[in-house]
């Protein structure tokens, strides 16, 4: 059963990030090797194995259901959280998913699917979009109790921030934690990646596909320049926030 429920946004809120995810959508798998990781291991970190509804939060093209799938962990309904159309086409399909279009900026995001206190939220590599915190982990921690995130922070591709002279468009990981303290009591971890390339263009490349930049920075040409001539590196660095969450809001 294939179901694209799609809640209403309007196009201001449908960003860059959304059309850059949209546009890459049928190569973000051959580019998502992070993410991919990322999602495997927030799964792993799931001690339940069976669960009334499972709400994945930018669900993107299934990485998340996929590794709930290999780790045996059951599920009556699995809820399919995105904004882009593109994505929830290439996520897995099945008679207990139900696929929503919908974004988490907005309230209207949090009508569009019931409150279970017993159900279990997770979000991997999307919340650092975020545009607003507490906006948003206060809307997410009244939905259900225990949830799971893993969230790119600011120390994401710092060398080459740094060497193009920009600041990070996403959260420090303080950042991060001040506002998830607000709404749940939490257990933090933070993983370190790297990713070696060839050249800085190849570097260049997979940023954009792979959405990680979100398309929220672009470089100019004589960044771009400066940055292949500069860069110190022959990896791209990450890092992610690994939340291991209980909503303050059930207590
Ligand atoms: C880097 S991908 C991660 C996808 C998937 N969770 C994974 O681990 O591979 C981020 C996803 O978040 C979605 N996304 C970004 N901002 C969003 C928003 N405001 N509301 C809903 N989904 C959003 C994007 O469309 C994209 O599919």
């Amino acid at each position: 059963m294939k179901v694209v429920r799609r809640v209403h946004t309007t196009q201001k809120n449908k960003s860059k990030i959304i059309k850059e995810f949209s546009r890459f959508a049928k190569e973000y798998d051959r580019h998502n090797i992070i993410q991919s990781e990322v999602a495997k291991q927030l799964v792993a970190h799931l001690c339940i194995k069976k669960y009334p509804a499972i709400i994945d939060i930018g669900c993107g093209s299934g990485e998340i259901y996929k590794n709930i799938q290999k780790n045996y962990i059951f599920f009556d309904h699995f809820i399919a959280v995105d904004l882009s159309k593109e994505m929830l086409e290439i996520h897995p399909s099945g008679n207990a998913v139900e696929k929503i279009s919908t974004d988490f900026n907005a309230a209207e995001a949090y009508a569009s699917f019931d409150t279970q206190a017993e159900a279990l939220i997770i979000s991997s590599s999307a919340l650092q979009w975020s545009q607003d915190l507490d906006f948003t982990f206060s809307w997410i921690s009244k939905k259900a109790k225990k949830a799971y995130f893993a969230i790119f922070t600011s120390s994401t591709f710092k060398t080459l921030h740094r060497a193009a002279k920009i600041h990070s468009p996403i959260y420090t990981e303080d950042q991060l934690k001040q506002s998830i303290d607000k709404y749940y009591n939490a257990l933090y971890e933070t993983h370190a990646y790297k990713l070696h390339f060839e050249s800085v263009y190849e570097m260049l490349n997979y940023i954009k596909k792979s959405g990680v930049s979100g398309g929220e920075k672009k470089l100019t040409y004589k960044q771009v320049k400066n940055l292949i001539k500069n860069y110190p590196l022959d990896y791209l660095e990450f890092e992610v926030l690994f939340v291991d969450a209980t909503s303050r809001y059930f207590a």
